[in-house]
């Protein structure tokens, strides 16, 4: 088997992107980070959430992180994007951590728009030290996740199924285009991730044709037990439940929405 994987290298920062809470960003960004990470890739993970439930995962140090990076050039005093990178949380894998549950009161919307084409530039430069740079965005639609969005080359947009998620998701991908442009980028959405669907009864096909309007590739992750219990605990999919559905569904999506696998 030869196994060919083809890089896409104008898409290598990805957003996990939806104002809706609890729908798995970060779980999939964890999952997906961790996975690539695992499978050879040299990955970084921005935790975007000032909630900051990735960094907790992953550290509980309070060293600088996105809130220093944004601070520090609103205040003139940026001087190096290293400073703000936490090496080496795993084996190929390092993140830029975010610990600032305050974050919105004390940088201003308007504070956060000014610096916004400064931080994507630097996030441009940065993802050359990378094969991939994962962002995983709070539920909100303020100026940081208008920037975060802004800096990525495609989004990723896990959501639950329920009835109102078509008019939901149409808005979204609206707003998507509308925070691209202002930037003069064309943002695409790469794949929906339906997250905790019920593998008894596979509704995918029926997702899919309910969601073809939007032509975007669609992908599931079942409803997991271990998955909860293992982010809790610190240990990612992979460490905790590596033969589950789970797992085989974030496979699934790595090896097709990132790594472009070919077995010949
Ligand atoms: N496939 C799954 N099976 C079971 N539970 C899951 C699955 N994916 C995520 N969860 C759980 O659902 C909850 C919400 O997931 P997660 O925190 O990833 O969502 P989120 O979109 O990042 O939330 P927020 O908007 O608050 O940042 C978490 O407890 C997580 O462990
Ligand atoms: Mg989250």
């Amino acid at each position: 088997m030869n196994t060919q994987v083809l890089f896409n290298t104008s898409k290598r920062v990805i957003g996990f992107v939806n104002q809706k809470g609890g729908v798995g960003k970060t779980a999939s960004t964890l999952s997906i980070g961790t996975g690539l990470a695992l499978a050879g890739q040299k990955v970084l993970i921005i935790d975007g959430d000032p909630q900051g439930n990735l960094t907790m995962f992953f550290t509980a140090d309070k060293a600088p992180g996105f809130y220093d990076f944004l601070r520090d050039l609103n205040d003139g005093t940026f001087s190096d994007t290293g400073k703000y990178i936490l090496r080496d949380v795993r084996e190929r894998l390092d993140i830029i951590p975010n610990q600032q549950r305050e974050l919105r009161t004390l940088l201003h919307d308007s504070q956060i728009a000014e610096i916004a084409p400064r931080f994507i530039e630097l996030l441009r430069e940065l993802k050359t030290s990378y094969d991939w740079v994962l962002i995983d965005c709070s539920p909100s639609n303020g100026a940081l996740e208008r920037t975060l969005v802004s800096a990525c080359d495609t989004v990723i947009v896990p959501l639950e199924f329920q009835v109102f998620s078509i008019s939901g998701l149409s808005g979204l991908l609206d707003e998507i285009k509308v925070w691209g442009g202002e930037t003069g980028r064309d943002i695409s959405v790469e794949a929906l991730i339906f997250t905790k669907t019920e593998k008894r009864i596979n509704r995918m096909n029926e997702y899919r044709e309910i969601f073809s309007n939007f032509r975007i590739p669609i992908f599931e992750v079942c409803k997991s037990e271990s998955l909860p219990k293992s982010i809790e605990t610190g240990r990612t999919i992979w460490e905790s439940a590596p033969t589950g559905f789970a797992a085989a569904d974030y496979y699934d999506i790595i090896t097709h929405v990132f790594l472009g696998t070919d077995d010949e």
